[in-house]
């Protein structure tokens, strides 16, 4: 690529399950342009009636949907493969996308997968963890945007964002806050991951430093 030549836009597949917020803030993001170098190629979801879905096919968005319920791993996964090669997906981002995925998903994109998850992992993987933070007694709680491996919450973290539990605090007014971080922190994450200035050194993900 010549100096002048522009880098073509990053095409990213969304997979969500549920509400979409983290989705609806990177799509945002991009329409203000804030997130620059990526495009959203594709939302999909496992599960039909995700409101996530609707938001994204009232944004213009493309959408697909493969039931997951009931269905063999490695064949549903499968399908998702498919329909993100079809779009020409290069970052797959999950966001809220809550079913573990088969080796086989995760080795057709190696290191090109990123997932949110509203703790400061590795503490509180899994489900609900927001509220094991709190009755848990944390005292700082936050998010962790992190690629995606074989095991559950475990890839590299490219970027954390951590905030005080309150006195005043409960389960609920503090996932709140972390979702207001998550909003921030994939948008962040994303543009990083995009500009593949970065590289994986064991669990370590390190940012190349720009010449100038
Ligand atoms: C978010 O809090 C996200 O971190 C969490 O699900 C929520 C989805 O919200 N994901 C996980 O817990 C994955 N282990 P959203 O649908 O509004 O983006």
């Amino acid at each position: 690529m010549s100096s002048l030549d522009v880098k073509p836009l990053t095409r990213i597949g969304i997979l969500l399950s549920g509400r979409g917020s983290n989705f609806v803030a990177i799509a945002e993001s991009i329409r203000a342009g804030q997130l620059r170098g990526v495009e959203i190629a594709v939302v999909i979801s496992n599960v039909a009636e995700a409101p996530g879905l609707e938001a994204a096919a009232r944004i213009g968005l493309p959408t697909a949907v493969f039931v997951s319920k009931g269905r063999q791993r490695a064949e549903h996964d499968a399908q998702m493969i498919a329909c993100l090669r079809e779009y020409n997906v290069e970052l797959v981002c999950l966001a809220g996308y809550m079913r573990l995925l088969s080796p086989e998903f995760v080795g057709a994109f190696r290191n090109r997968i990123l997932n949110i998850h509203p703790s400061l992992l590795p503490a509180f993987p899994g489900l609900d963890a927001q509220e094991q933070a709190f009755n848990y007694g944390a005292k700082a709680a936050g998010c962790t945007v992190h690629f995606v491996d074989e095991e559950l919450d475990h890839g590299a973290i490219v970027v954390q964002r951590a905030i005080p539990v309150l006195e005043t605090d409960d389960a609920r007014t503090l996932a709140a806050r972390i979702l207001a971080e998550e909003h921030v922190a994939y948008s962040e994450a994303i543009a990083q991951v995009a500009s593949e200035e970065y590289e994986i050194r064991g669990r370590r993900y390190v940012r190349r430093m720009l010449p100038g």
